[in-house]
């Protein structure tokens, strides 16, 4: 870029949103009164994908200063499958970092580790009781990560993931649960458990709505556009890790699979370079349309070359920024350790309600 003239290239990064720009007194305790609840969380079990950042922690940081957000490392949910404890604890302090790279501000936002806030399972567990197997065994994440394995060696945890995702939820009274489309289901799960709980004991939770981007709610596979990009899948090349280097990433982008024809269009028959037209999209701040008619008589190559440069772009002041702070333990822990002071002040209270509501708050006293 020179001077202070606009970018002009078809590709550039989208002017970042997440800056406290004129609301800085949207912390007042006025201010955070009416602005919805938010509440999410991605798990540890390795390092964030463009995925995770398109679909959820993107969205998160644009909509902060609108809103009284709260965001959650969700490590107890990461051990429902093996993961060497070591590995675990690096994820943790990793996420945690992306978190703050990405631009949350933890003066705004409440920050913090699931397991530091012992409610979570706490409220778990009474949440088990309204909850029926049915429906857990229904869910469609369950169905993948158990298909072609022997029931009996898949933990229970797994099985009751979506229950502790929903204490996480109805701990803090959220009204928006910001997440990637995948993830849907197990909010309207929360919502119906909150209901029931409601119903049968009393008005104790708010009940939240999911909130999915319109745009890249579900990044797909570089090597199969009809799978979700996902960090478990077992060829690197179908990801871009958020800490992947420049030459990785276009080297990623440069192998992604195209589909038949050579016109660059988000059609239903090229579900490939659909893919990756919503990613061009949701980084460069472009619609879709505009992006077809900017590369109209172009080639693939074209896309694939520009949209290597867009992700190395805007990845590479994130991922000074991760670095800085994950080599700064001591500054995360502070960080994260206020976090999850301020979150018990707001989990405490509501875990307390839902037992008090369930019978077991059992002193006459009230307590
Ligand atoms: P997870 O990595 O499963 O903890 O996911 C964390 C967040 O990222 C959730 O809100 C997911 O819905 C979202 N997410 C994960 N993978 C993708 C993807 N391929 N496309 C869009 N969103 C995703
Ligand atoms: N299950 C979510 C995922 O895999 C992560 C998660 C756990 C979450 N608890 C949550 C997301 C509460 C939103 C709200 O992506």
């Amino acid at each position: 870029m020179r001077g202070e003239s606009p970018d002009r290239r078809v590709l550039a990064p989208a002017a970042p949103r997440g800056d406290k720009g004129g609301v800085t007194d949207a912390t007042s305790p006025e201010a955070l009164k009416k602005r919805p609840r938010v509440f999410s969380g991605v798990q540890p079990t390795g390092t964030l994908t463009l995925g995770n950042y398109v679909g959820a922690l993107r969205n998160w940081v644009q909509g902060q200063h609108d809103v009284d957000p709260i965001f959650c490392v969700v490590n107890d949910h990461a051990i429902t499958v093996r993961i060497d404890p070591e590995e675990l604890r690096r994820n943790t302090r990793e996420v945690a970092s992306v978190y703050l790279a990405v631009g949350l501000d933890p003066e705004h936002c409440i920050l913090f580790v699931q397991s530091d806030v012992p409610e979570h399972t706490g409220l778990a567990w009474v949440l088990n009781s309204v909850t029926y197997y049915g429906e857990l065994h229904r869910m469609t994440q369950f169905k993948d990560k158990t298909a072609k394995k022997q029931l009996e060696g898949v933990s229970a945890g797994l099985l009751n993931y979506p229950i502790l995702m929903a204490a996480d939820i109805l701990l803090y009274d959220t009204d928006e649960v910001p997440v990637g489309e995948d993830q849907k289901q197990h909010v309207e799960l929360c919502r119906d458990v909150a209901i029931r709980f409601n119903g049968l004991f009393g008005e104790t939770f708010v009940v939240p709505k999911p909130v999915i981007p319109k745009i890249g709610a579900r990044i797909m596979s570089l090597d199969d556009p009809t799978k979700k990009m996902a960090k478990s899948n077992p060829n690197p090349g179908s990801y871009i890790l958020l800490t992947d280097p420049p030459d990785v990433i276009r080297k990623k982008l440069a192998r992604a699979v195209t589909d038949s024809g050579t016109e660059i269009k988000a059609a239903a028959d090229k579900p490939a370079i659909a893919n990756l037209l919503t990613i061009a999209s949701a980084l460069s701040g472009k619609a879709i349309a505009t992006l077809e008619d900017e590369y109209a008589g172009k080639m693939y190559g074209h896309l694939k070359k520009d949209l290597g440069e867009l992700v190395a772009e805007t990845l590479r002041p994130i991922q000074e920024k991760i670095a800085t702070y994950m080599a700064d333990p001591a500054q995360l822990e502070a960080i994260l350790d206020r976090g999850a002071e301020r979150a018990r002040h707001i989990a405490g209270p509501t875990l307390a309600r839902a037992k008090q509501r369930i019978g077991l708050g059992w002193r006459q006293s009230g307590r």
